[in-house]
């Protein structure tokens, strides 16, 4: 049995159980009653394919949850996206495919025919966008479900905007409020790496809009929009010049993945309408996700917020996590890059000196300035994101939940009050995994009382394995007329 310090770990077991028909749930304390909608997640829940332990945390099957709040009790569904792989290996009954972080099964000749094959987990986010529920992750090309009972409905091509077979979406999307447009990239490998970014109005027709060539093989998860802007921000991740392992499938692409801080980071900015690039040079930095990014056309600057880690140890724990207790320590902070336009050096400082992951603002992720973001921290360098907090960006003010022993907070969804005027307005919905009672539990926080802890808690049937994110989808909007 797992510790309390080490409790996360049941985070990490696999959940075969799949509910089409919705669980009734039953809520402790008070939901807020203009909570009306369903909470979307998803995240790995097969870490084991027929007794085969995958070796990497972003590899596992995608399960997308939902959670109905609304008249009468909250209701509970969850189901595995029916990917290829997924499909394949169900009809094997073993593991078929290599993934991010974990090679193909089989001898070295089965590795070596299927170096290139690696599974699209479809794990990472789910989005609604032009009436579509669609689970996203950057290996591939999303994945069309139903919103009524999560059923798969088949990948999704964005009418021929994806149409390469190879072609890639990332995860984290953007919607422009001004247009109701989606935004997004995707990345491509080789000699060249490269980015293609696309857009699709509501209704209409996705597009490619631009490509571009990256200074060097980047990490790039997240991405930003201004109003005149798309921003990324490319770590160095490379593979070795020869890379024989990777060649022969002795090793997985993750596995061979190494961090080079020495190239230093790069932060683009590309025009929204030509799409010409522009690459600005930064001290390095690892990034997964961007909080927030704006233009500051008095200064001539765009200014983005993000996530930084300081050193590569998350790379190792996403491993670590699938075998035991996390070994490595990692730090991070919360830093603020100014990117001048006129091409002078790019100005950077920190925000915050303190881990914080998962972060979000209010309404549209991005596209304008926000003053706060919410996320989640955490104290022990070598534990998880478990916290619930909210960041005043303007005076350094880090707000937090209690400590709870045996809990550990998902990504924290932020939803407007009724009447909202001001960002922290919000409520927060948090799926936490209760290690001491074995399972998991939708939390909701006041984003302006988190030290008060959960106002209301509403515990699900099972531990919903740790996922990555999700979204909240009011009740009136057009996703959910058809249930
Ligand atoms: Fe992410």
């Amino acid at each position: 049995m797992d510790t309390p310090s080490t409790g996360y770990l049941r985070g990490f077991y696999s959940l075969e159980r799949e509910r089409g028909e919705p669980a009734e749930l039953t809520a402790e304390g008070q939901v807020p009653p203009e909570l009306r909608g369903t909470l979307y997640r998803i995240g790995p829940a097969r870490h084991d394919i027929y007794g085969d332990r995958l070796a990497h945390w972003f590899d596992g099957d995608g399960m997308v949850h939902a959670i109905e709040l609304g008249d009468g009790p909250p209701r509970y569904r969850n189901r595995f996206v029916q990917h290829t792989a997924h499909v394949e290996e169900d009809a094997a009954r073993r593991r078929l495919y290599g993934s991010y972080g974990t090679p193909a099964p089989g001898g070295a000749l089965n590795r070596f025919r299927r170096r290139k094959i690696r599974r699209n987990p479809a794990n990472t986010n789910v989005i609604v966008h032009d009436g579509k529920l669609l689970a996203l992750c950057e290996g591939g090309r999303p994945w069309h479900l139903d919103p009524a009972d999560l059923s798969t409905i088949g990948e999704e091509a964005l009418g021929g905007a994806l149409a390469e077979s190879d072609a890639t979406f990332s995860a984290h999307p953007c919607v422009d409020p001004s247009t109701g447009e989606l935004w997004n990239f995707g990345s491509s490998f080789g000699r060249q790496p490269t980015l293609h970014f696309y857009r699709w109005p509501p209704g209409g027709a996705a597009i490619r809009t631009a490509t571009v060539a990256l200074p060097f093989p980047a990490l790039i998860h997240d991405f930003a929009l201004t109003a005149s802007s798309i921003v990324v921000v490319a770590t160095p991740m490379v593979t070795p010049t020869i890379p024989l392992a990777l060649m022969f499938g002795q090793t997985s692409f993750g596995e061979a993945l190494r961090y080079k801080p020495e190239l230093g980071v790069y932060v683009g900015i590309i025009d929204r309408e030509s799409g010409h690039a522009h690459w600005h040079r930064a001290d390095p930095f690892l990034c997964f996700h961007i909080a927030n990014a704006y233009d500051d056309p008095e200064r001539g600057e765009v200014v983005v917020d993000l996530c930084a880690y300081e050193d590569d140890g998350f790379l190792s724990i996403a491993f670590e996590v699938m075998r035991g207790p996390i070994q490595t320590g990692t730090s991070g902070q919360i830093r603020r890059l100014r990117i001048d336009r006129g091409g002078r050096p790019v100005r950077s400082s920190t925000l915050l000196r303190h881990s914080f992951e998962f972060p979000r603002v209010l309404d549209d992720r991005i596209t304008q300035r926000h003053r706060i973001i919410y996320g989640l921290t955490w104290d022990d360098p070598r534990g998880l994101p478990r916290r619930p907090s909210a960041f005043d960006v303007d005076t350094g003010e880090l707000t937090r939940a209690p400590l709870v022993e045996n809990e550990w907070a998902g990504e924290c969804v932020p939803v407007a009050k009724a009447g909202a005027t001001s960002e922290r307005d919000a409520w927060l919905l948090s799926v936490v995994l209760n290690a001491a009672a074995d399972r998991s539990e939708l939390q909701i926080f006041d984003g302006a009382d988190l030290p008060s802890g959960a106002i209301a808690r509403i515990p699900l049937p099972h531990v919903m394995p740790f996922g990555f994110h999700g979204n909240w989808v009011a009740s009136a909007e057009p996703a959910l007329t058809a249930q």
